[in-house]
């Protein structure tokens, strides 16, 4: 028995009043003591006022219970409804006959609901501090070495030829350092906010590739790193915006290289028929990436600690990048990875 129900409530209010006036009316006739119930015409008043109290007492509390506190929860209902999707332009329904389960089921949905946007806002405003911290972070490097740069040329260091020209030049790649980061921050932003729209066309990822390694092969030779590139004998033909890919690409075989093993370092480059897509394997034999590491690598200023010891360049903004890019074609990228081993990220792209 549903005890928030109107009709329930008035019952349970009613018979409580009529029980009451029971008692009372057995013990102002004195019944109970003379033991005279079988006085017929007692008997039978006390059941007719007994059943006329409990129906005047049944409906006056239906009826205040109804058009006082339902009306109320009502309106109630009908706010929850407003909030709930009056802002999306739809009425708010008629509440069924049985408005308490409906209220009770619209503030549960509605606490659900509203504890999902509290936690997606909790989880937004952490991200939002971690990036402005790593945003500042990231630019105090450079800024602090230019401060100090320009500081010691006035002190003097402007005249010193040993020192002027090589000053200039770090300060220079600095900047160089600083206008970077802004590009690649600028760039996930437009990336985050669909800003960027995407030039489709039809190009050969297998040229493209060769192309990026040509470009890297000073770096690799460097690092005494060797790019290679699997023929497959024929034009790989994917859909894509070729520029982003070309970024794509570059980011991920300069990693290969930045991390790469600086004994017999090799970086190959494999693609694979998929039916609809075309996967393109990047397989380098470097430093690798733990466990931990992995599921964290496409976040924006993540950096490995073996990636931080390997090289203090990196901005944790190459890959980050990647994954938007990637994303933007409606398609994937995966990482797999072991310590001392090497990685091998793998990305798709629709067959043309
Ligand atoms: N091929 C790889 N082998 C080992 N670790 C890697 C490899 N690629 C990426 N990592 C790790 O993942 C981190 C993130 O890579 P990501 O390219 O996003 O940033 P980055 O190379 O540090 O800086 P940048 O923004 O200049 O590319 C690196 O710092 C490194 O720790
Ligand atoms: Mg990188």
């Amino acid at each position: 028995m549903k005890f928030h129900e109107p009709k329930n409530l008035a019952l349970l209010n009613a018979g409580i009043i009529a029980g009451a006036y029971t008692i009372l009316f057995l013990l102002s006739v004195g019944i109970i003591f003379e033991n005279a119930f079988t006085h017929f015409y007692t008997f039978l008043a006390l059941i007719i006022s007994t059943a006329l109290i409990f129906s005047i007492a049944y409906s006056i509390f239906l009826l205040t219970l109804e058009k006082f506190i339902y009306s109320k929860i009502r309106l109630i209902y009908k706010s929850i409804h407003l909030v709930k999707v009056g802002k999306k332009g739809q009425p708010s329904p008629q509440p069924a006959s049985n408005i308490i389960d409906h209220v009770q089921e619209e503030v549960e949905n509605w606490e659900l609901e509203k504890q999902r946007e509290i936690e997606q806002l909790k989880r937004l405003e952490q991200y939002r501090r971690d990036f402005i911290g790593n945003v500042s972070h990231e630019l105090k490097t450079p800024l602090f070495n230019i401060q100090g740069y320009v500081s010691t040329l006035l002190d003097g260091g402007l005249e010193d030829p040993m020192v002027n020209r090589e000053y200039l030049k770090r300060t220079e790649k600095s900047i160089e350092r600083l206008v970077k980061i802004l590009e690649d921050l600028d760039e996930i932003s437009q990336l985050e906010s669909g800003q960027l729209k995407l030039k489709i066309t039809r190009f050969d990822i297998f040229s493209l590739s060769r192309e990026v390694t040509e470009l890297l092969e000073m770096k690799a030779r460097k690092h005494e790193i060797q790019l290679v590139i699997n023929d497959p004998g024929k034009p790989v033909m994917v859909e894509g915006d070729k520029d982003k890919i070309r970024q794509v690409l570059t980011n991920i075989i300069d990693n290969s290289i930045r991390y790469g093993n600086r004994e017999n370092g090799k970086t190959k480059i494999t693609f694979f028929d998929m039916d609809e897509n075309i996967l393109t394997e990047i397989t380098d034999n470097g430093i690798g990436i733990g466990t931990t590491d992995l599921v964290r690598v496409f976040e924006r200023f993540y950096r490995t600690d073996r990636g931080r010891l390997a090289t203090k360049k990196g901005k944790g903004l190459g890959l980050a990048i990647v994954k938007h890019i990637v994303e933007a074609h409606q398609q994937t990228i995966n990482v797999r990875s072991a310590i001392g081993v090497g990685t091998t990220f793998g990305f798709t792209l629709k067959k043309a």
